[in-house]
């Protein structure tokens, strides 16, 4: 356990899992603290919708917090596991993600879809499915490069820190 690095970042298309599956990884998650990016963004704008918040200020600024949250996390001296937004996992946030071991939850589009499609926090559910079939197709060509990638059957599997670490072993 000593040797992975210090920041775990789960990735993964809307719906994925990611934030359920942070919620396990809680489980004998000691040493490490559980962040959801989206969540910090929120708490540090002092306000409760992430929906509201990209509609009024925008997607490029909400892409800036995105990073500003995600440096700030980076670069703290803790411990971390940080479950991303979909789309954080982008080319301007490069250089930051090559500092963690990054995770890709590879649930099938069809799952996400069916667990997304009547979400009013997320804009993007406004697209039509081709429309977000496009869009996963295309973040699957980012998401492919995480150093680690887990299939719907192992994400279900594990249970808690320990069983991930067990699976992806010392990095
Ligand atoms: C987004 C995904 C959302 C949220 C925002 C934009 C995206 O997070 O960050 O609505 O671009 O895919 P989840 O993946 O947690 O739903």
């Amino acid at each position: 356990m000593q040797s992975i690095e210090n920041k775990i970042l789960l990735i993964g298309f809307m719906g994925a899992g990611k934030s359920s599956f942070l919620r396990k990884l809680q489980r004998n998650g000691a040493n490490y603290h559980f962040v959801d990016l989206d969540q910090e963004i929120l708490k540090g704008k002092g306000l409760s919708h992430l929906g509201e918040l990209i509609e009024s200020v925008g997607w490029g600024p909400f892409r800036q917090m995105e990073y500003d949250f995600l440096k700030d996390m980076m670069n703290s001296g803790d411990n971390l596991v940080i479950a991303l937004g979909g789309g954080a996992f982008n080319e301007n946030n490069q250089k930051l993600l090559e500092k963690g071991t990054t995770i890709w939850l590879n649930t099938p589009f069809d799952i996400c879809f069916n667990r997304i499609k009547e979400s009013i926090e997320r804009p993007l559910v406004k697209l039509s499915r081709e429309e977000l079939q496009k869009l996963f197709n295309e973040r699957v060509l980012q998401y492919k490069k995480c150093k680690y990638i887990l299939n719907l059957e192992q994400i279900e599997q594990i249970n808690s820190l320990k069983d991930l670490f067990s699976h992806i072993g010392p990095t």
